[in-house]
């Protein structure tokens, strides 16, 4: 790392199309922020720059929706995340979006000087257009039936039911969702890097220059690579994104993977007029903290994007984190499947440290992980509490109870003090070591070694039964005490920044940078300490059981969902269907039919007659609060005996998620009789 001047670190840009979740910070922020705040500390020149993805199609298809912008929900959820990110400590240096003027104007000429330089390709193809709407589709925007299982509700990029990937033209029965049309194929013109042309610079440069990269990392790599690299478009047709800035490109954007990386460059900008000095200076350290299912785009599609240019560095290390489950399951936002930050932060106000800790000592750094509500209330009492916040209430109490909060005087050091002290600076240099090689949660247990050695400390030299004894002897311990927890507020500061702020209030300390860690004298004789408060607290069996019926209620309302959408009849025919005479009707009368829970008898104008309908809706309305409802009634269903009753035909409702069921009736009085078709 000597001979690089400065670091400029990057955090994936999240998506501004949702809020971010747990799994977010555990593959990227909290293992950025941690690796910045130990360069910061060892007072490194370093740039931590982020901010919101803004472009794609997911975020016009939620906007879309919505009713709303593409603008709106981006400005909605950039706000959002800005502030999830601040409150849980994650420091950066500028958190930009891809909306911004910078932005467009960076991405855009980015574009143009490799279009001047001919390192695109032009292609045409074929696309599908919807002729209703007068556009093209984007994948997303066009579901059929999938070739493989049938689905008939699969994308045009992926069947959900069966997870085959897909192109758009693979699907049966092609329907446009903007318009319900069927679309055609259309030629349209894009622009491609031939990532082919880039073989031979990327085998060089990552598979024998890049072997320090992590395994997941490099594997991925080379198994791109050695399947042989394709040209990849860098435009599409859509109405949100920064325009392709060529001659006749109406209507086409910027591929939100072109423009998106060069946001790195955009909020560098934007943070100092100095920013070429980050971006082309070759004694810069680039490094890109992402999750695994950016490796392609950071490692093989942004370099050679650099690479063409030509002024640019390369990253030195990408450092991606495989994936986070929670509870076993994938973290899915659809199937709202994750711990949202904002709502951790109400259910545990002031705990975020107790979440960054959970989230590194867990972090799925070399495989998926799990994250589970047992794991972090384990982790917070038994390590937390008992171990790190334990020792440290120790320390600062007796040194109250024995010198009013005065730093005692050290006298002789046995051959265990001098061990005990020795160990500081041998465990801040293997925790350096497991930084250096981004192996955050080693570090973590390794900085954790130190609480654990002072509560070992404590527990074999027991002061408390010697004070009346070798008063003496008790100064020197808690000296060593006090040393300890000094160390461990500097030590513990880029885990739990939060805390260490607390615990420097109690020692009534200034920040001790990192290279001074490992003085063993870093409190005076007679320095003052202030009362302690409490550093972590116990979580209680019922505040996890809590969490726990959340996610348990999350799963039942899937399920429902699930069992809506996989239920398929087959195909009727259409004289069939005509065959079924559906009809509004207006209830007049309603009653509990005696000894039943579900059933209502109801009596019925149907425009033909007044009829009873017996209908098994009793557990969710109430017979004097549906007089006069207008309800939607199969009126020719056979007549059928029900507890003694005849009823005539049948009254259709809706379930809801929940399993609760609602009435489907006329938007407006219509009437009784009215035919349904
Ligand atoms: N928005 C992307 C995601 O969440 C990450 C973009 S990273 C950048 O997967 F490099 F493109 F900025
Ligand atoms: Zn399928």
């Amino acid at each position: 790392m000597t001979d690089y001047k400065r670091h400029l670190i990057t955090a994936a840009l999240p998506y501004a199309n949702g809020p971010v979740h747990i799994g977010h910070l555990a593959g990227v922020y909290v293992p950025a922020d941690i690796y910045v705040r130990y360069l910061r500390m060892k007072a490194e020149e370093v740039l931590f720059v982020c901010g919101s993805d803004e472009h794609g199609v997911p975020i016009t298809i939620k906007a879309k929706q919505e009713g709303v912008t593409p603008q709106d929900i981006v400005d909605r959820y950039h706000k959002i995340n800005k502030k999830a990110f601040a409150d849980f400590g994650i420091e950066f240096d500028i958190y930009s979006r891809t909306t911004s003027e910078t932005h467009a104007k960076t991405a855009s000429d980015f574009f143009r000087t490799l279009y001047d330089k001919g390192k695109f390709i032009e292609k045409t193809t074929q696309q599908y257009f919807d002729e209703e709407a007068q556009q093209f589709l984007a994948d997303r925007y066009i579901i059929g039936t999938c070739p493989k299982c049938g689905n008939d509700r699969a994308y045009g990029d992926q069947c959900e039911a069966c997870g085959t990937s897909l192109n758009a033209t693979d699907l049966l029965n092609p329907k446009s969702t903007l318009s319900g049309s069927t679309p055609t194929l259309k030629d349209t013109k894009h622009w491609f890097l031939p990532l082919d042309q880039y073989e031979a610079f990327l085998k060089q440069w990552i598979l024998s220059e890049n072997t320090h990269w992590r395994p997941n990392v490099y594997g991925q790599c080379k198994s791109w690579i050695d399947a042989g690299l394709q040209p990849r478009a860098v435009s599409r047709d859509l109405n949100w994104g920064i325009p392709v800035p060529v001659e006749g490109a109406d209507g086409k954007v910027l591929y939100v993977w072109f423009d998106a990386p060069i946001g790195y460059i955009s909020a560098t900008k934007e943070f100092t007029p100095d920013w070429e000095k980050y971006w082309k200076q070759k004694d810069t350290r680039l490094i890109h903290f992402i999750g695994k299912d950016n490796i392609v785009f950071h490692c093989i599609i942004f370099p050679a994007m650099l690479k063409a240019e030509g002024s640019y560095i390369l990253p030195e290390n990408v450092p991606s984190n495989e994936f986070l489950n929670l509870e076993g399951e994938k973290i899915s936002t659809s199937r709202n499947w994750a711990v949202w930050l904002h709502e951790y932060l109400e259910d545990f106000p002031g705990k975020e440290d107790v979440l960054r800790y959970v989230l590194c000592a867990n972090a799925p750094e070399t495989k998926d992980n799990d994250f589970t509500w047992k794991d972090l209330q384990a982790r917070n009492n038994n390590e937390l509490v008992a171990i790190l916040g334990n020792f440290v209430n120790r320390s600062v109490v007796l040194t109250h109870k024995y010198y009013g909060g005065e730093v005692p005087e050290r006298g002789e050091l046995t051959a265990f003090d001098n061990e005990t002290l020795n160990a500081i600076a041998q465990i801040k240099a293997s925790v350096e070591s497991s930084m250096e090689q981004f192996r955050l949660r080693e570090a973590l247990k390794n900085a954790m070694e130190l609480a654990r050695l002072g509560n070992k400390y404590l527990a074999d030299t027991e002061p408390w039964a010697l004070q009346k004894s070798n008063p003496e002897r008790v100064k020197t311990i808690m000296n060593i005490s006090l040393q300890i927890t000094a160390s461990l507020s500097t030590l513990m500061e880029p885990f739990l920044p939060k805390t260490v702020v607390k615990l420097r209030e109690f020692l009534n300390i200034e920040a001790i940078d990192w290279n001074t860690l490992g003085n063993t004298n870093l409190l005076q004789t007679g320095h003052k300490i202030n009362q302690a408060g409490l550093l972590f607290g116990k979580i209680e069996d019922s505040e996890m059981d809590a969490q726990l019926k959340k996610l348990e209620q999350t799963k039942l309302q899937n399920a429902a969902q699930q069992q809506q959408v996989a239920i398929q009849k087959p195909a009727v025919s259409y004289d069939d269907f005509m065959k079924m005479d559906i009809r509004i009707g207006t209830i007049l009368e309603a009653e509990k039919v005696a000894k039943t829970k579900k059933l209502l008898k109801l009596k019925v104008d149907t425009g033909v007659d007044q009829r009873t309908v017996v209908s098994g809706i009793a557990e969710y309305f109430e017979p004097d609060k549906i007089i006069g409802k207008q309800v939607t009634l199969l009126l020719n269903l056979e007549p059928r005996n029900i507890k003694g009753i005849e009823s005539k035909g049948m009254i259709l409702m809706v379930e809801d998620a929940d399993g609760t069921l609602k009435m489907i009736g006329p938007e407006v009085q219509v009437k009784p009789g009215s035919c349904i078709s």
